[in-house]
């Protein structure tokens, strides 16, 4: 179910990126040190299982690191931060309902290779 901040209008987003920027510097925030990379890689694996009509991309550095890790719809869409592995089945649930799926492009196996 879409969050009640949703405007019924809001534009479809196309992409969701997940920083995956990663500091040296033990002092300072960054969101690979949340764990985003495993974040990205669920949330990959789960849009492609339900065929969610987004795509995922790993980004660098969103300007949220202190909230990390950041998750941004694009485009032109809202930031999720602050979200873990145990929030991937609610953040599927969002994607699908904001985007739908796309299960028609799916090709049959049998036409595959032919
Ligand atoms: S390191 Fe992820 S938003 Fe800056």
């Amino acid at each position: 179910m879409p969050p009640s901040d949703t405007p019924a209008e809001a534009i479809k987003p196309k992409f969701v990126m997940v920083c995956v920027n990663r500091r040296f510097r033990a002092d300072e925030a960054s969101c690979a040190a949340r764990q985003s990379r495993a974040l990205a890689d669920a949330l990959e694996a789960g849009i492609r299982e339900r065929k969610i009509d987004i795509r995922i991309e790993r980004s660098v550095c969103l300007g949220h690191c202190q909230k990390g890790p950041s998750i941004r719809l694009a485009p032109g869409g809202r930031f999720i931060l602050g979200k873990s592995i145990a929030d991937v089945p609610s953040l599927l649930d969002e994607l699908e309902n904001l985007c739908g799926t796309n299960k028609e492009q799916t090709l049959p196996l049998d036409l595959l290779g032919s």
